[in-house]
């Protein structure tokens, strides 16, 4: 059950792949508070082998971000092949992982993502099709099935494993249910008594305690958490010293909430090349940051409105002395325990 790629820990905290969230910056800050691994938001296969420049430059990373895994999606054998090998030339990541799990309309109606588990030989073509084209490990990320119906999570896992896939990510939802409903942990903990390779359990975790109530529903080789990242990168560090029985890291303060999210927001900006669509880009994270804070209504909308980076600073300046105004730090504190924390609607 050993994991193929290195990981600091025995039971991995890992940050999901999300297209247009987990770009580089934010993977940086999820390895700084805690997260073990890293995977990119999904790229076309068709777009990498093509060497589309904006495919391309998703696959930038730095070594802060190590492990860090390249998520590739495509029903073609081949250009997932060809993809494969030239992700794995030019930028080295740690692993590859292959999306059978997107629900999008656009995506699976050429059979990518989700779409390709109507077909589970065509699953395990385009496995042995990217395990054959590079010697990095291959791992994927698969949804219960396509529909009720379809739905046999353990079955479509054994499908990846014999295949050669080297460890399996299980978000236990059908494509049809896109988000609704409960992700069904049940269908995680049966995967994992009938694989060999690890299984990581992914779905419906808000808190840090979540993720301890699935390592220990399951018995999961990993947790990856996707929405309940957002705008609180210390819940990987708060997990991890949940599923260690460690002290667990106080949630941070206000002032400190925002100088995290203005260490993301500088990175961020010297990421990006156009910082003016960067910084608008980067609003649904300080909404995201700000959410739960009392009386965040006028601070979400100032924030939602931001040109630029250096408008941020000011806005936050001004609610810090709201607070202060009217001295209620200690109650703010109380506000934003992690527990109150849902995640936004993806
Ligand atoms: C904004 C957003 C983008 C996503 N993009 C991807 C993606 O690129 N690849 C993928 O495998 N899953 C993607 N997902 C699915 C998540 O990785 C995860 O499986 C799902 O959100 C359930 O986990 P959660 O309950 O922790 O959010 C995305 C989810 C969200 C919310």
């Amino acid at each position: 059950m050993r994991f193929p790629y290195p990981v600091d820990h025995e039971i991995p905290v890992i940050l999901a792949p999300m297209a247009g969230v987990s770009e580089s910056p934010f993977r940086r800050m999820c390895r700084k508070h805690g997260a073990d691994v890293v995977v990119t938001e999904f790229l076309s296969a068709e777009g990498i082998r093509r060497e589309n420049e904006a495919t391309l430059s998703k696959l930038r990373f730095g070594p802060d971000e190590r492990t860090i895994g390249v998520q590739i999606f495509g029903a073609d054998p081949v250009a997932m092949g060809d993809a494969a090998r030239l992700v794995s030339d030019v930028f080295q990541p740690d692993f590859i992982d292959i999306n059978f799990g997107c629900p999008v309309k656009k995506v699976v109606k050429r059979n990518g993502g989700s779409g390709c588990l109507r077909d589970l030989d065509l699953v395990q073509t385009v496995i042995r099709a990217v395990a054959a084209a590079t010697s990095l490990p291959v791992t994927v990320k698969i949804r219960s099935g396509w529909n009720e119906e379809m739905r046999d999570p353990v079955a479509i896992a054994l499908r990846c494993q014999d295949a050669g896939a080297r460890a399996l990510t299980l978000h236990p939802r059908t494509r049809t249910q896109m988000y609704s409903g409960n992700a069904r942990w049940d269908e995680i903990a049966a995967a994992v008594a009938a694989l060999e390779i690890p299984v990581i359990g992914n779905g419906d975790i808000k808190t840090a305690a979540d993720a301890l109530r699935m390592r220990e529903h399951t018995r999961c080789a990993g947790v990856m958490i996707a929405r309940g990242s957002f705008g609180q990168p210390w819940i990987f560090a708060q997990a991890r010293a949940l599923i260690d029985g460690t002290p667990v890291p106080t949630t941070p303060s206000v002032t400190e909430r925002f100088a995290i999210a203005l260490e993301h927001a500088a990175m961020v900006q010297s990421y990006e090349a156009d910082p003016e669509g960067a910084a608008i880009e980067f609003r649904k994270h300080l909404g995201w940051y700000v959410k739960g804070l009392p009386n965040s209504a006028d601070l979400r909308r100032r924030l939602h409105v931001v040109n630029g980076f250096g408008e941020v600073e000011g806005i936050f300046a001004d609610y810090l002395r709201w607070i202060e105004e009217r001295s209620v730090e200690s109650d703010l504190l109380e506000a934003v325990d992690t527990a109150d924390l849902e995640p936004a609607e993806a």
